[in-house]
């Protein structure tokens, strides 16, 4: 018996003694190899979307959403950034199990064999390092685990004929935008290597679908491109989040970690931009909205009106939020003190990034929904 072969099946056990009839719902995984092979034949659950990554800040809310729509959600994740305790809470939060593999993308074997034993009708693929600082002192780690994990991944997707994908990309791939809002066909490109590791995954996706055109294959690829803004926030329950363990690169947890009294104030980073207000403007998206798109993509995906070949979408809001107007919004909401200064620019900062989300909301059903308020609120929940 191999401990992670664990499967996302259950069963209903039902026993008769004197005319009373006892139930029980029972997992079934390797102790029960017989039962899940009849399940298997029977096709008895609702679609299994493979979330990779799915222990992490969005992979997790993710998991809540697709829960919360009937899908069966199998999760394989390394921990490294991550612990299978916000998986127990996505169940607590749901009343749904997760099926969890503790496992490495870049595993070959460990791979084939996921696609092997389960029907997956999509992947998303979360799973991968995000710090940009690090990625500039450490770039091979960021090559080997961005895009090898992708390539192993799209290997046995292939090889089992599941080619339905939803990447993890990022605004990022945009560089330095030019003119604002930024729309999916801007020119690309990278300014570190977290950014060129998305920009060379996307690529590599791109080609996928031109190998289709020459196999003249019936079960092509669809594959759509997610490319966040600046996801902030965290479950209205305060129960799961993002906790980063060192200091914070990211705006709104050093918010958190100052407002809470771990830091004695924010830097913020240059105050003459040609902003509002001199300070940096993003597009804040609540990671709940975020969570939202991936499922929106999913089911796009699933649709008669799939994706062909591979599409890109900006989820973000639309609007610009500039730093002071973060701040002060934090401070408001929650009534509490964030002591800051004014410091240089942060080398390799953009003045404004935001997007045009049109896109998504025309081909995807999906727009933000959450306020400036609930992205503060939650935030300061969670911390
Ligand atoms: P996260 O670190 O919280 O989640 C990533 C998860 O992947 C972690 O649980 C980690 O343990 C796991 N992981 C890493 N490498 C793995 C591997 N080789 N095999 C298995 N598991 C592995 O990060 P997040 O904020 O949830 O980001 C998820 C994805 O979204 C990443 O690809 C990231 O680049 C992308 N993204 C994030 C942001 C952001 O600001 N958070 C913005 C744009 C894009
Ligand atoms: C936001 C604004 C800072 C911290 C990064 C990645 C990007 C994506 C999201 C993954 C800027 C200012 C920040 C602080 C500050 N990640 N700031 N004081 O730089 O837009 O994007 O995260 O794909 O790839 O580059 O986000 O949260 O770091 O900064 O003044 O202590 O807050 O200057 O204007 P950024 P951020």
């Amino acid at each position: 018996i191999k401990s992670r072969r664990i499967m996302p099946y259950k069963v209903i056990l039902s026993i008769s003694i004197n005319h009373h009839v006892y139930c029980a719902l029972v997992d079934i995984n390797d102790y029960f190899p017989a039962y899940r092979h009849i399940l298997k034949g029977f096709n008895m659950h609702s679609p299994t979307i493979l979330v990779t990554g799915g222990a992490g800040y969005i992979g997790s809310h993710t998991c809540i959403e697709l829960l919360n729509a009937g899908f069966y959600v199998l999760v394989i994740d390394n921990l490294q950034n991550s612990s299978e305790e916000s998986l127990k809470r996505v169940a607590d939060i749901t009343g749904k199990s997760v099926t969890f593999i503790k496992g490495d993308v870049r595993d070959k074997e460990l791979m084939k064999e996921i696609f092997s034993e389960n029907k997956i009708a999509a992947t998303i693929h979360f799973a991968g390092l995000k710090a940009v600082g690090e990625s500039c002192a450490m770039p091979l780690e960021y090559y080997d685990n961005n895009i090898n994990s992708t390539l192993v991944l799209c290997q046995a997707m292939e090889k089992a004929g599941s080619k339905n994908l939803v990447f993890s990309s990022s605004a990022t791939v945009y560089g330095d935008p030019e003119t604002l809002p930024l729309t999916e066909n801007m020119p690309l490109s990278a300014t570190n290597p977290y950014g060129r590791s998305k920009l060379i995954i996307e690529e590599m996706l791109r080609d996928l679908p031109e190998s289709d055109k020459l196999k003249k294959t019936d079960n092509p690829w669809s594959v759509a491109l997610l490319r966040y803004f600046n996801p902030v926030g965290a479950h209205e329950s305060g129960s799961i989040g993002e906790d980063p363990s060192d200091i914070p690169n990211n705006l709104m947890p050093f918010i958190t970690q100052t407002a809470v009294g771990r830091r004695t104030e924010l830097s913020i980073f240059g105050s003459d931009y040609d902003t509002v207000d001199g300070t940096g403007v993003r597009d804040y998206i609540h990671v709940v909205d975020l969570a939202r798109g991936h499922l929106k993509a999913v089911q796009k995906l699933l649709s008669k009106e799939s994706i062909e070949g591979v599409q890109a979408y900006n989820l973000g809001t639309g609007n610009g939020i500039s730093v002071l107007e973060m701040v002060k919004a934090f401070a408001e909401v929650n009534n509490v003190k964030v002591p800051y200064k004014l410091v240089e620019r942060r080398p390799g900062d953009v003045a404004a990034c935001y997007a045009d989300a049109t896109r998504a909301k025309m081909e995807l059903d999906w727009e933000a929904g959450m306020s400036l308020d609930d992205m503060v609120r939650d935030s300061w929940n969670w911390q």
